[in-house]
Protein backbone atom coordinates (compact mmCIF):
# COMPACT_ATOMS: atom_id res chain seq x y z
CA UNK A 1 0.00 0.00 0.00
CA UNK A 2 1.02 3.18 -0.59
CA UNK A 3 2.79 5.83 2.08
CA UNK A 4 1.58 7.89 4.65
CA UNK A 5 -0.94 10.94 3.76
CA UNK A 6 -0.16 14.13 3.89
CA UNK A 7 -1.72 16.58 6.76
CA UNK A 8 -3.82 19.30 5.02
CA UNK A 9 -7.37 20.94 4.64
CA UNK A 10 -9.82 19.08 2.49
CA UNK A 11 -12.44 21.42 1.58
CA UNK A 12 -16.78 20.84 1.67
CA UNK A 13 -16.95 21.98 -2.25
CA UNK A 14 -13.28 22.11 -4.16
CA UNK A 15 -14.88 24.12 -6.94
CA UNK A 16 -15.97 27.21 -4.85
CA UNK A 17 -13.00 30.30 -5.35
CA UNK A 18 -10.93 27.51 -7.21
CA UNK A 19 -8.94 28.25 -10.20
CA UNK A 20 -9.81 25.56 -12.78
CA UNK A 21 -7.08 24.39 -14.89
CA UNK A 22 -7.28 24.63 -18.94
CA UNK A 23 -5.26 21.51 -20.32
CA UNK A 24 -3.24 23.35 -23.47
CA UNK A 25 -3.76 20.01 -25.66
CA UNK A 26 -6.96 19.84 -25.97
CA UNK A 27 -7.02 23.76 -26.05
CA UNK A 28 -4.42 23.68 -29.03
CA UNK A 29 -7.09 21.46 -30.75
CA UNK A 30 -9.66 24.01 -30.06
CA UNK A 31 -7.82 26.77 -31.59
CA UNK A 32 -6.61 25.35 -34.48
CA UNK A 33 -9.45 24.59 -35.58
CA UNK A 34 -10.79 27.87 -34.82
CA UNK A 35 -8.71 29.77 -36.74
CA UNK A 36 -8.78 27.31 -39.55
CA UNK A 37 -12.56 28.06 -39.90
CA UNK A 38 -12.03 31.76 -39.50
CA UNK A 39 -14.72 34.36 -39.28
CA UNK A 40 -17.63 34.77 -36.49
CA UNK A 41 -17.98 31.12 -36.33
CA UNK A 42 -14.24 30.84 -35.42
CA UNK A 43 -14.37 33.40 -32.43
CA UNK A 44 -16.60 31.27 -30.84
CA UNK A 45 -14.54 28.17 -31.09
CA UNK A 46 -11.81 30.31 -30.10
CA UNK A 47 -13.51 31.14 -26.70
CA UNK A 48 -13.96 27.43 -25.95
CA UNK A 49 -10.86 27.16 -25.42
CA UNK A 50 -10.56 29.19 -22.23
CA UNK A 51 -12.55 26.49 -20.33
CA UNK A 52 -11.21 23.73 -18.15
CA UNK A 53 -11.97 20.09 -19.46
CA UNK A 54 -10.84 17.02 -17.79
CA UNK A 55 -7.88 14.68 -18.12
CA UNK A 56 -8.66 11.11 -19.06
CA UNK A 57 -6.17 8.45 -17.54
CA UNK A 58 -7.31 6.17 -20.09
CA UNK A 59 -4.40 3.59 -20.52
CA UNK A 60 -1.64 3.00 -18.02
CA UNK A 61 0.54 4.85 -21.02
CA UNK A 62 -1.52 7.59 -20.48
CA UNK A 63 -0.10 8.35 -16.76
CA UNK A 64 3.42 9.06 -18.47
CA UNK A 65 3.52 9.51 -22.35
CA UNK A 66 2.84 12.85 -23.80
CA UNK A 67 2.10 15.31 -21.43
CA UNK A 68 1.41 12.81 -18.90
CA UNK A 69 -0.33 13.00 -15.53
CA UNK A 70 2.81 14.68 -13.80
CA UNK A 71 2.86 17.19 -16.40
CA UNK A 72 -0.43 18.08 -16.53
CA UNK A 73 0.30 19.03 -12.88
CA UNK A 74 2.96 20.80 -13.45
CA UNK A 75 1.36 23.35 -15.85
CA UNK A 76 -1.66 23.40 -13.37
CA UNK A 77 1.16 24.91 -10.76
CA UNK A 78 2.70 26.81 -14.09
CA UNK A 79 -0.72 28.37 -14.73
CA UNK A 80 -1.44 29.11 -11.14
CA UNK A 81 -4.42 27.24 -11.36
CA UNK A 82 -5.48 25.43 -7.89
CA UNK A 83 -7.91 22.79 -9.18
CA UNK A 84 -7.72 20.02 -12.15
CA UNK A 85 -10.20 17.42 -12.55
CA UNK A 86 -8.73 13.79 -13.80
CA UNK A 87 -10.79 11.01 -14.52
CA UNK A 88 -9.63 7.19 -13.53
CA UNK A 89 -10.96 5.10 -16.32
CA UNK A 90 -9.21 2.13 -17.03
CA UNK A 91 -11.16 -0.93 -14.93
CA UNK A 92 -10.62 -4.32 -16.27
CA UNK A 93 -13.48 -5.25 -18.80
CA UNK A 94 -13.95 -1.53 -19.25
CA UNK A 95 -16.89 -0.27 -21.27
CA UNK A 96 -18.18 -3.93 -20.75
CA UNK A 97 -22.01 -3.26 -22.57
CA UNK A 98 -20.37 -1.74 -25.74
CA UNK A 99 -17.26 -1.42 -27.59
CA UNK A 100 -16.21 1.73 -28.85
CA UNK A 101 -14.20 2.29 -25.65
CA UNK A 102 -12.39 -1.42 -24.49
CA UNK A 103 -9.99 -0.96 -22.45
CA UNK A 104 -6.59 -2.61 -21.96
CA UNK A 105 -7.27 -4.84 -18.97
CA UNK A 106 -9.10 -7.74 -19.30
CA UNK A 107 -10.31 -9.84 -15.76
CA UNK A 108 -9.66 -13.08 -17.32
CA UNK A 109 -6.09 -11.79 -17.61
CA UNK A 110 -4.97 -10.89 -14.13
CA UNK A 111 -6.40 -7.35 -14.69
CA UNK A 112 -7.67 -6.25 -11.26
CA UNK A 113 -4.10 -6.78 -9.93
CA UNK A 114 -2.49 -5.10 -12.74
CA UNK A 115 -5.58 -2.41 -12.11
CA UNK A 116 -4.37 -1.91 -8.36
CA UNK A 117 -0.58 -1.78 -8.73
CA UNK A 118 0.40 -0.44 -12.21
CA UNK A 119 -2.40 2.24 -12.37
CA UNK A 120 -3.98 3.66 -9.56
CA UNK A 121 -0.85 3.02 -7.06
CA UNK A 122 1.09 4.52 -10.06
CA UNK A 123 -1.04 7.70 -10.04
CA UNK A 124 -1.60 7.56 -6.18
CA UNK A 125 2.22 7.85 -5.91
CA UNK A 126 2.41 11.33 -8.45
CA UNK A 127 -0.69 12.89 -7.21
CA UNK A 128 1.20 12.28 -3.42
CA UNK A 129 4.32 14.53 -4.09
CA UNK A 130 4.07 17.21 -2.11
CA UNK A 131 5.10 20.22 -4.86
CA UNK A 132 1.16 19.14 -5.34
CA UNK A 133 0.15 19.46 -1.98
CA UNK A 134 -2.26 22.76 -3.00
CA UNK A 135 -3.69 21.69 -5.41
CA UNK A 136 -7.54 20.39 -5.50
CA UNK A 137 -7.22 17.40 -7.27
CA UNK A 138 -10.58 16.27 -8.38
CA UNK A 139 -11.16 12.65 -9.28
CA UNK A 140 -14.09 11.23 -11.63
CA UNK A 141 -14.61 7.84 -10.86
CA UNK A 142 -14.65 5.10 -13.67
CA UNK A 143 -17.43 6.36 -16.05
CA UNK A 144 -19.98 3.59 -16.54
CA UNK A 145 -18.62 1.23 -14.35
CA UNK A 146 -21.18 0.34 -12.04
CA UNK A 147 -24.46 1.31 -14.06
CA UNK A 148 -23.87 -1.03 -16.06
CA UNK A 149 -24.05 -3.49 -13.25
CA UNK A 150 -27.30 -2.30 -12.94
CA UNK A 151 -28.51 -2.60 -16.21
CA UNK A 152 -26.68 -4.93 -18.08
CA UNK A 153 -25.28 -7.94 -16.89
CA UNK A 154 -26.86 -9.87 -19.57
CA UNK A 155 -23.85 -8.75 -21.18
CA UNK A 156 -21.12 -11.58 -20.47
CA UNK A 157 -18.41 -9.06 -20.42
CA UNK A 158 -20.43 -7.23 -17.83
CA UNK A 159 -21.78 -10.42 -15.90
CA UNK A 160 -17.71 -11.17 -15.39
CA UNK A 161 -17.43 -7.44 -13.60
CA UNK A 162 -20.02 -8.47 -11.53
CA UNK A 163 -19.47 -12.17 -10.43
CA UNK A 164 -15.71 -11.50 -9.68
CA UNK A 165 -16.38 -8.50 -7.90
CA UNK A 166 -13.72 -6.90 -9.87
CA UNK A 167 -15.58 -3.17 -10.60
CA UNK A 168 -16.88 -3.32 -6.95
CA UNK A 169 -12.90 -4.38 -5.58
CA UNK A 170 -11.45 -1.84 -8.28
CA UNK A 171 -13.21 1.32 -7.39
CA UNK A 172 -12.81 0.13 -3.57
CA UNK A 173 -9.51 -0.01 -4.25
CA UNK A 174 -9.14 3.30 -6.10
CA UNK A 175 -11.44 4.94 -3.49
CA UNK A 176 -8.89 3.77 -0.64
CA UNK A 177 -5.85 4.55 -2.26
CA UNK A 178 -6.73 8.12 -3.35
CA UNK A 179 -8.60 9.17 -0.55
CA UNK A 180 -5.51 9.02 1.58
CA UNK A 181 -4.53 12.43 -0.13
CA UNK A 182 -6.53 15.16 1.14
CA UNK A 183 -6.01 17.59 -1.47
CA UNK A 184 -8.01 14.55 -3.57
CA UNK A 185 -11.72 14.87 -3.94
CA UNK A 186 -13.68 12.15 -5.23
CA UNK A 187 -16.80 12.02 -7.29
CA UNK A 188 -18.60 8.75 -8.74
CA UNK A 189 -19.88 8.50 -11.71
CA UNK A 190 -23.67 7.40 -11.40
CA UNK A 191 -24.99 7.82 -15.53
CA UNK A 192 -27.67 9.94 -16.36
CA UNK A 193 -30.98 10.23 -15.73
CA UNK A 194 -31.76 8.37 -19.03
CA UNK A 195 -30.42 5.21 -17.87
CA UNK A 196 -31.05 5.15 -14.19
CA UNK A 197 -33.81 6.88 -13.77
CA UNK A 198 -36.91 4.49 -13.68
CA UNK A 199 -37.55 3.75 -10.50
CA UNK A 200 -36.30 -0.02 -10.04
CA UNK A 201 -33.12 0.85 -11.72
CA UNK A 202 -32.71 3.97 -9.59
CA UNK A 203 -33.36 2.36 -6.15
CA UNK A 204 -30.77 -0.52 -7.39
CA UNK A 205 -28.52 1.68 -8.18
CA UNK A 206 -28.77 3.68 -4.73
CA UNK A 207 -28.61 0.31 -2.86
CA UNK A 208 -24.92 -1.00 -5.25
CA UNK A 209 -23.12 2.40 -4.63
CA UNK A 210 -24.28 2.83 -0.94
CA UNK A 211 -22.72 -1.02 -0.48
CA UNK A 212 -19.39 0.29 -2.44
CA UNK A 213 -18.61 2.78 -0.57
CA UNK A 214 -20.03 1.72 2.71
CA UNK A 215 -17.43 -1.25 2.30
CA UNK A 216 -14.25 1.20 2.34
CA UNK A 217 -11.63 1.99 4.80
CA UNK A 218 -13.26 4.97 5.68
CA UNK A 219 -16.95 4.50 5.05
CA UNK A 220 -19.41 6.80 3.93
CA UNK A 221 -16.70 9.53 4.46
CA UNK A 222 -14.87 8.49 1.75
CA UNK A 223 -16.55 10.28 -1.21
CA UNK A 224 -17.12 13.95 -1.72
CA UNK A 225 -20.60 12.93 -4.73
CA UNK A 226 -21.19 11.73 -7.48
CA UNK A 227 -21.05 13.01 -11.00
CA UNK A 228 -23.88 12.50 -13.53
CA UNK A 229 -24.23 12.73 -17.26
CA UNK A 230 -20.51 12.00 -18.33
CA UNK A 231 -20.32 12.08 -22.06
CA UNK A 232 -23.86 11.84 -22.21
CA UNK A 233 -26.19 14.68 -23.92
CA UNK A 234 -29.16 14.56 -21.53
CA UNK A 235 -29.86 18.53 -20.94
CA UNK A 236 -29.89 20.10 -17.38
CA UNK A 237 -33.56 20.82 -17.65
CA UNK A 238 -36.47 20.55 -19.50
CA UNK A 239 -37.67 23.62 -19.26
CA UNK A 240 -40.95 23.04 -20.89
CA UNK A 241 -41.39 19.65 -19.79
CA UNK A 242 -40.93 20.57 -15.74
CA UNK A 243 -44.01 17.51 -14.15
CA UNK A 244 -43.46 14.38 -15.69
CA UNK A 245 -46.93 13.32 -14.47
CA UNK A 246 -48.82 15.73 -15.84
CA UNK A 247 -51.28 14.15 -18.78
CA UNK A 248 -52.31 15.09 -22.04
CA UNK A 249 -55.18 13.35 -23.66
CA UNK A 250 -55.31 11.51 -20.62
CA UNK A 251 -52.04 9.68 -20.88
CA UNK A 252 -49.02 10.99 -18.29
CA UNK A 253 -46.18 12.72 -20.39
CA UNK A 254 -43.78 10.28 -18.97
CA UNK A 255 -45.58 7.33 -21.13
CA UNK A 256 -44.80 9.19 -24.05
CA UNK A 257 -42.38 6.72 -26.15
CA UNK A 258 -39.39 9.52 -25.89
CA UNK A 259 -39.57 8.94 -21.96
CA UNK A 260 -41.02 5.39 -21.96
CA UNK A 261 -42.46 6.00 -18.47
CA UNK A 262 -39.09 6.87 -16.71
CA UNK A 263 -39.95 10.17 -14.82
CA UNK A 264 -36.98 11.44 -14.80
CA UNK A 265 -36.45 13.82 -17.57
CA UNK A 266 -33.36 15.66 -17.24
CA UNK A 267 -30.13 16.20 -14.77
CA UNK A 268 -31.10 18.39 -12.41
CA UNK A 269 -34.03 16.72 -10.95
CA UNK A 270 -32.20 13.15 -11.26
CA UNK A 271 -29.05 14.44 -9.52
CA UNK A 272 -30.74 16.03 -6.62
CA UNK A 273 -33.22 12.85 -6.08
CA UNK A 274 -30.32 10.79 -5.67
CA UNK A 275 -28.41 12.95 -3.48
CA UNK A 276 -31.69 13.04 -1.41
CA UNK A 277 -31.62 9.50 -1.55
CA UNK A 278 -28.07 9.23 -0.70
CA UNK A 279 -28.12 11.16 2.04
CA UNK A 280 -31.04 9.20 3.24
CA UNK A 281 -28.89 6.00 3.21
CA UNK A 282 -26.61 7.68 5.75
CA UNK A 283 -24.20 9.63 3.61
CA UNK A 284 -23.44 12.83 5.11
CA UNK A 285 -25.34 16.15 3.25
CA UNK A 286 -22.04 17.93 2.49
CA UNK A 287 -21.96 15.17 -0.39
CA UNK A 288 -22.40 16.69 -3.47
CA UNK A 289 -23.29 16.49 -6.93
CA UNK A 290 -21.62 17.53 -10.09
CA UNK A 291 -23.26 17.65 -14.18
CA UNK A 292 -21.26 17.11 -17.22
CA UNK A 293 -22.67 20.06 -19.23
CA UNK A 294 -20.00 19.65 -22.05
CA UNK A 295 -22.08 18.22 -24.50
CA UNK A 296 -26.19 18.76 -23.17
CA UNK A 297 -26.89 22.14 -24.20
CA UNK A 298 -29.52 22.15 -27.26
CA UNK A 299 -29.74 25.26 -28.89
CA UNK A 300 -29.73 26.14 -32.76
CA UNK A 301 -31.43 22.94 -34.84
CA UNK A 302 -30.30 19.10 -35.83
CA UNK A 303 -32.52 16.40 -36.59
CA UNK A 304 -35.20 18.38 -38.59
CA UNK A 305 -35.71 20.82 -35.88
CA UNK A 306 -34.76 23.61 -33.55
CA UNK A 307 -34.94 24.68 -29.98
CA UNK A 308 -38.47 24.99 -29.18
CA UNK A 309 -39.65 28.37 -26.98
CA UNK A 310 -42.76 27.13 -25.30
CA UNK A 311 -45.00 23.95 -24.45
CA UNK A 312 -46.78 21.94 -27.11
CA UNK A 313 -49.94 23.26 -27.38
CA UNK A 314 -51.66 19.60 -28.79
CA UNK A 315 -54.11 18.53 -25.90
CA UNK A 316 -54.82 15.28 -27.04
CA UNK A 317 -51.52 13.35 -28.13
CA UNK A 318 -49.28 13.03 -25.13
CA UNK A 319 -46.26 11.77 -28.11
CA UNK A 320 -46.54 14.82 -30.39
CA UNK A 321 -47.19 16.78 -27.49
CA UNK A 322 -43.30 15.73 -25.83
CA UNK A 323 -41.76 16.27 -29.06
CA UNK A 324 -42.90 19.26 -29.47
CA UNK A 325 -42.16 20.51 -26.24
CA UNK A 326 -38.62 18.63 -25.42
CA UNK A 327 -35.10 20.48 -25.64
CA UNK A 328 -33.65 16.75 -26.55
CA UNK A 329 -33.77 16.58 -29.39
CA UNK A 330 -31.99 12.88 -29.95
CA UNK A 331 -34.44 9.99 -31.66
CA UNK A 332 -34.01 8.23 -28.87
CA UNK A 333 -32.46 8.84 -25.67
CA UNK A 334 -30.01 5.83 -25.17
CA UNK A 335 -28.66 6.85 -28.60
CA UNK A 336 -25.05 8.11 -26.82
CA UNK A 337 -22.52 8.35 -29.74
CA UNK A 338 -21.70 11.44 -31.00
CA UNK A 339 -24.78 13.21 -31.31
CA UNK A 340 -25.50 16.84 -32.69
CA UNK A 341 -26.27 18.47 -29.44
CA UNK A 342 -24.28 22.03 -28.46
CA UNK A 343 -22.13 22.65 -25.38
CA UNK A 344 -24.21 23.32 -22.27
CA UNK A 345 -23.47 25.49 -19.72
CA UNK A 346 -19.78 26.67 -19.30
CA UNK A 347 -18.21 25.51 -15.94
CA UNK A 348 -19.11 27.41 -12.81
CA UNK A 349 -19.38 26.03 -8.71
CA UNK A 350 -21.94 25.86 -7.01
CA UNK A 351 -24.61 26.82 -9.73
CA UNK A 352 -27.68 25.57 -7.28
CA UNK A 353 -27.70 24.31 -3.93
CA UNK A 354 -26.67 20.44 -3.84
CA UNK A 355 -24.64 20.48 -7.18
CA UNK A 356 -21.32 21.24 -6.41
CA UNK A 357 -20.49 22.51 -9.91
CA UNK A 358 -21.17 21.99 -13.35
CA UNK A 359 -18.14 20.53 -14.91
CA UNK A 360 -17.13 19.88 -18.73
CA UNK A 361 -15.36 16.04 -17.89
CA UNK A 362 -15.91 14.63 -21.78
CA UNK A 363 -13.80 17.87 -23.48
CA UNK A 364 -16.20 18.91 -26.49
CA UNK A 365 -14.72 17.96 -29.58
CA UNK A 366 -13.60 14.38 -28.82
CA UNK A 367 -15.11 11.41 -30.37
CA UNK A 368 -17.24 9.13 -28.75
CA UNK A 369 -16.18 6.24 -31.13
CA UNK A 370 -15.08 5.48 -34.58
CA UNK A 371 -18.15 5.47 -36.84
CA UNK A 372 -17.04 2.68 -39.50
CA UNK A 373 -15.50 -0.74 -38.98
CA UNK A 374 -12.11 -1.71 -39.93
CA UNK A 375 -10.03 1.41 -38.65
CA UNK A 376 -7.34 -0.03 -35.94
CA UNK A 377 -6.04 2.58 -33.61
CA UNK A 378 -2.87 2.37 -33.22
CA UNK A 379 -2.50 3.57 -29.90
CA UNK A 380 -5.48 1.67 -28.58
CA UNK A 381 -6.26 -1.20 -29.97
CA UNK A 382 -8.88 -2.07 -28.10
CA UNK A 383 -11.12 0.46 -29.06
CA UNK A 384 -13.42 -0.87 -31.36
CA UNK A 385 -16.26 -0.24 -33.69
CA UNK A 386 -19.91 0.13 -32.15
CA UNK A 387 -22.56 0.08 -33.86
CA UNK A 388 -24.55 3.03 -31.89
CA UNK A 389 -22.19 4.79 -33.17
CA UNK A 390 -22.65 3.95 -36.74
CA UNK A 391 -24.18 7.02 -38.66
CA UNK A 392 -26.43 4.72 -40.94
CA UNK A 393 -27.34 1.97 -37.76
CA UNK A 394 -30.76 1.79 -36.13
CA UNK A 395 -30.26 2.11 -32.08
CA UNK A 396 -29.56 -1.48 -30.73
CA UNK A 397 -31.95 -1.23 -27.70
CA UNK A 398 -35.07 0.24 -29.92
CA UNK A 399 -34.56 -0.44 -33.47
CA UNK A 400 -37.34 1.32 -34.42
CA UNK A 401 -34.63 4.91 -34.17
CA UNK A 402 -31.85 5.56 -36.07
CA UNK A 403 -28.35 5.95 -33.95
CA UNK A 404 -27.66 9.44 -34.32
CA UNK A 405 -24.87 9.35 -35.17
CA UNK A 406 -22.36 11.81 -37.26
CA UNK A 407 -20.42 10.36 -39.75
CA UNK A 408 -16.91 10.31 -40.45
CA UNK A 409 -15.50 10.02 -36.61
CA UNK A 410 -12.16 9.07 -35.52
CA UNK A 411 -12.38 6.62 -32.81
CA UNK A 412 -13.15 7.73 -29.04
CA UNK A 413 -10.84 10.55 -27.28
CA UNK A 414 -9.46 11.67 -30.70
CA UNK A 415 -10.78 15.16 -32.53
CA UNK A 416 -13.25 15.23 -34.19
CA UNK A 417 -13.67 18.64 -35.90
CA UNK A 418 -17.34 18.32 -37.66
CA UNK A 419 -18.92 16.97 -34.45
CA UNK A 420 -17.16 20.63 -32.49
CA UNK A 421 -18.40 22.99 -34.92
CA UNK A 422 -21.49 21.82 -34.63
CA UNK A 423 -21.32 21.42 -30.95
CA UNK A 424 -19.91 25.44 -31.07
CA UNK A 425 -23.39 26.16 -33.23
CA UNK A 426 -25.57 24.56 -31.39
CA UNK A 427 -24.51 25.77 -27.94
CA UNK A 428 -26.67 26.60 -25.16
CA UNK A 429 -26.71 28.94 -23.68
CA UNK A 430 -25.21 30.46 -26.64
CA UNK A 431 -21.21 31.38 -27.29
CA UNK A 432 -21.13 34.97 -27.83
CA UNK A 433 -18.04 35.69 -30.74
C1 LIG B 1 -12.41 7.50 -24.52
C2 LIG B 1 -11.14 8.01 -23.91
C3 LIG B 1 -11.08 9.51 -24.00
C4 LIG B 1 -12.33 10.11 -23.39
C5 LIG B 1 -12.36 11.61 -23.53
C6 LIG B 1 -13.59 8.16 -23.89
O1 LIG B 1 -14.74 7.79 -24.56
O2 LIG B 1 -12.48 6.11 -24.38
O3 LIG B 1 -10.04 7.47 -24.59
O4 LIG B 1 -9.94 10.01 -23.36
O5 LIG B 1 -13.47 9.57 -24.01
O6 LIG B 1 -12.51 12.01 -24.84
Amino acid sequence: MPPTPIPGTHLDNPFVGATWYVNPDWAANVLNQAQQTGGVLGQKMAKVAQYSTAVWLDRIGAITEGRGLQGHLDEALAQGANLITIVIYDLPNRDCAADASNGELLIAENGLQRYKTDYIDVIYNILAQPQYRDLRIVAIIEPDSLPNLVTNLSVPACAEADATGAYVQGIQYAIDTLHQLPNVYIYLDIAHSGWLGWSDNFQKAVTLYTQVVQGTADGFNSIDGFVTNVSNYTPLEEPYLPDSSLTIGGQPVRSAKFYEWNPYFDELDFAQALRQAFIQQGLPSSIGMLIDTSRNGWGGSSYGRSRPTAPSTNTTNVDVYVDESRVDRRYHRGNWCNQASGIGERPQASPVPGIDAYVWIKPPGESDGVSEPGIVDPVDPNKKFDRMCDPNGQNLYNSAYPTGALPNAPHAGRWFPEHFEILVQNAYPPIQP
